[in-house]
């Protein structure tokens, strides 16, 4: 285990981490957005989805949901030491914020990430554990977990939906940025294949977070109800 502290400590190995559990976190979000796209499909094909999921064989949805965990933390943990390493080694910010060579994206990573993760507690909280903002859970008619109702409930809200539509949009300015400098992070920087690194993986996270925010959106408009 001493390997996994030497390398995190390492400028080298916490840019390998970064980019790696930023990979993951982007492929959980591509498949839980394609499973929450089913909502287009109806409340059968959704809570079909759903119970399918809670009942993967081999203990498969809580190794995912570890998995998950660990890649957040340490996407997390290691961002902010980044950024306060790299704030006390530059304790006068320069007068002009808007250097030369950071994107303005570049620039506002650790507070597009910090909302994110605020919102992704907050969605936790409404629909894992419902604790807030939702309806007591019901059963559709075949005696699932009425996911799809849960979710079309409180997307009707224009409230929540804003909440979702802006955080999700945050999110797909986060990953942008984020897909884009990943490559250079783990050394894959040919100008070759620049194009395909650096322009369209950003592409393929706006297109991932556009379908998402289809859905509150899809809702508040009466095309899912
Ligand atoms: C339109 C947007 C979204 C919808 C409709 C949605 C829907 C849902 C639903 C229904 C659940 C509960 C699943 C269940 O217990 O059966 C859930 C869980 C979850 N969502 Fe989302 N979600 C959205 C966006 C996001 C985003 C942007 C993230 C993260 C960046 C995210 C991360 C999670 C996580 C980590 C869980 C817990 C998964 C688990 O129980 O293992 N969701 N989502």
């Amino acid at each position: 285990m001493s390997w996994i502290v030497r390398l995190q400590k390492s400028s080298l190995g916490s840019k390998y981490i970064m980019a790696i559990t930023g990979a993951g976190l982007f492929l959980f979000v591509i498949g839980h957005f394609a499973g929450n796209l089913l909502l287009y499909w109806g409340q059968d094909a959704m809570n079909a989805y759903a119970v399918e999921l809670h009942n993967l064989p081999y203990g498969a949805l809580w190794i995912a949901r570890g998995g998950l965990l660990i890649m957040v933390l340490a996407h997390i943990f290691i961002a902010y030491r980044l950024t306060f390493q790299n704030r006390a080694a530059r304790p006068q910010r320069y007068q002009y914020e808007a250097t030369l060579q950071a994107s303005f994206a570049s620039r506002t990573m650790p507070y597009t990430g910090t909302i994110v993760l605020l919102f992704i507690l907050f969605h936790l909280a409404q629909f894992t554990f419902h604790l807030v903002a939702v309806d007591p859970v019901q059963l559709d008619p075949q005696g699932r977990e009425d996911v799809y109702s849960m979710v079309v409930h409180a997307f009707q809200s224009p409230v929540y939906s804003a909440i979702y539509v802006v955080s999700v949009l945050i999110l797909g300015f986060h990953l942008s940025h984020g897909l884009s400098s990943m490559w250079q992070s783990v050394g894959l920087n040919h100008r070759k294949y620049n194009l395909a690194f650096r322009k369209l993986s950003p592409l393929l996270g706006w297109i991932v977070c556009l379908a998402g925010v289809s859905l509150p959106l899809a809702v508040l408009f009466g095309l899912i109800k």
